[in-house]
């Protein structure tokens, strides 16, 4: 096996660092005063921005109504509230990180500086020498020596998380005297006699609509009858039902006797981990899959969980047919229906 000899001139050269030149070149502000002081008066000025839009993301959080809209030109209409905090706090942010750049750009010390590579863990006086370096570029930033811009700085920081901490108050409580989550989930529009309707055609539905093995997602024909302030949304959110068909003899168990019809079973469509709508189901193992964090139901055995997540099994609707054979609800869901946020209360 020859072995690759490499004469000395082909040797690659080793670098040199410690051969480069650092030429710093000064800039405007370091030899022109008043350059300085223009500079340290935009960085003020930016700084005084961020907290101008910071105060503005706060009023407009407790002035914009949450459901005021606005039409915008491309996007349609979006929600009017989350389109100012979205503005105001981004350009807060965004005047913070450009104060902090032109500063440092302008002002703080402009020289190169070389690093050798060294040994991971420095020795006690590189150690001693990096803290006294650090103290060194902390004078040099001028932090101490440029008042107004520490003090704008730090006022501009110091607003800045309270939107973050308002915004939390959007986590429900219910008012004083409101019903619960528990409450308000547990009760929807279906009831005794409820036709079950298609949710697209809205056609009302018999047994032999549903395939054996199929899934058909549907809504009460009673959804257009209600009147709520924003529309029929709620109602719509929670009485949302599936509806599968199995051999009878493949239903293991119902959530109570008799709440099924010749192997259909209505469940609830939203999923009782975080509310996700569920629609996919496998004919074989009779599972449904909730796509949101793969929580899975067993609809062949009361809808209980197998997999993921969700605490709660899926709630079961009794149906049964009325006298002209169409599919109709037996009563309201016998449990909350969506998630369950609220057992942890
Ligand atoms: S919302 Fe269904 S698993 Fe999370």
């Amino acid at each position: 096996m020859s072995e690759i000899v490499r004469s000395s001139q082909e040797a690659p050269e080793e670098p040199d660092f410690t051969a480069t030149e650092h030429v710093h070149h000064p800039r405007r502000t370091d030899v022109d005063p008043r350059a300085a002081r223009r500079a340290e008066r935009q960085v003020v000025i930016l700084f005084t921005l961020s907290a101008v839009f910071t105060i503005a993301a706060l009023a407009a959080y407790v002035l914009i109504p949450v459901d005021a809209g606005v039409a915008l030109p491309l996007a349609g209409g979006v929600g009017a509230l989350n389109l100012a905090l979205g503005l105001s706090f981004g350009l807060a942010i965004l005047c913070i990180g450009l104060g902090v750049i032109h500063w440092a750009r302008k002002l703080m010390p402009g020289g190169e500086v070389v690093a050798q590579r060294h040994e991971l863990r420095s020795s006690d006086e590189e150690r001693a020498e990096a803290v006294a370096a650090f103290e060194r570029g902390l004078a040099d930033s001028g932090f101490a020596q440029r008042p107004i811009i520490r003090r704008s700085l730090l006022g501009a920081l110091a607003l800045m998380p309270l939107p973050l901490v308002i915004i939390l108050r959007d986590l429900y409580t219910a008012p004083e005297g409101a019903p619960s989550p528990a409450e308000q989930l547990s009760v929807t529009i279906w009831g005794e006699g409820i036709r079950v309707v298609s949710d697209v055609a809205e056609r009302p539905i018999r047994p032999e609509d549903v395939p054996l093995g199929g899934l058909v997602s549907a809504n009460p024909a009673n959804l257009h009858d209600v009147e709520e302030e924003d529309g029929n949304l709620n109602a719509r959110a929670k009485a949302a039902i599936l509806l599968v068909r199995m051999r009878p003899d493949e239903i293991v168990s119902e959530q109570g006797e008799g709440w099924s019809y010749q192997g259909i079973l209505a469940f609830s469509k939203i999923c009782t981990h975080v509310g996700c709508p569920i629609a996919l189901y496998e004919q074989r193992t009779h599972h449904l899959l909730c796509p949101c964090h793969q929580s899975t139901f067993d609809l062949a055995d009361s809808g209980n969980v197998v997999f993921g997540p969700a605490a709660r099994r899926m709630p079961q609707l009794p149906i049964t047919v009325d006298e002209e054979g169409f599919i109709v609800a037996q009563s309201d869901f016998q449990e909350p229906v969506g998630p369950s946020f609220w057992e942890r209360g």
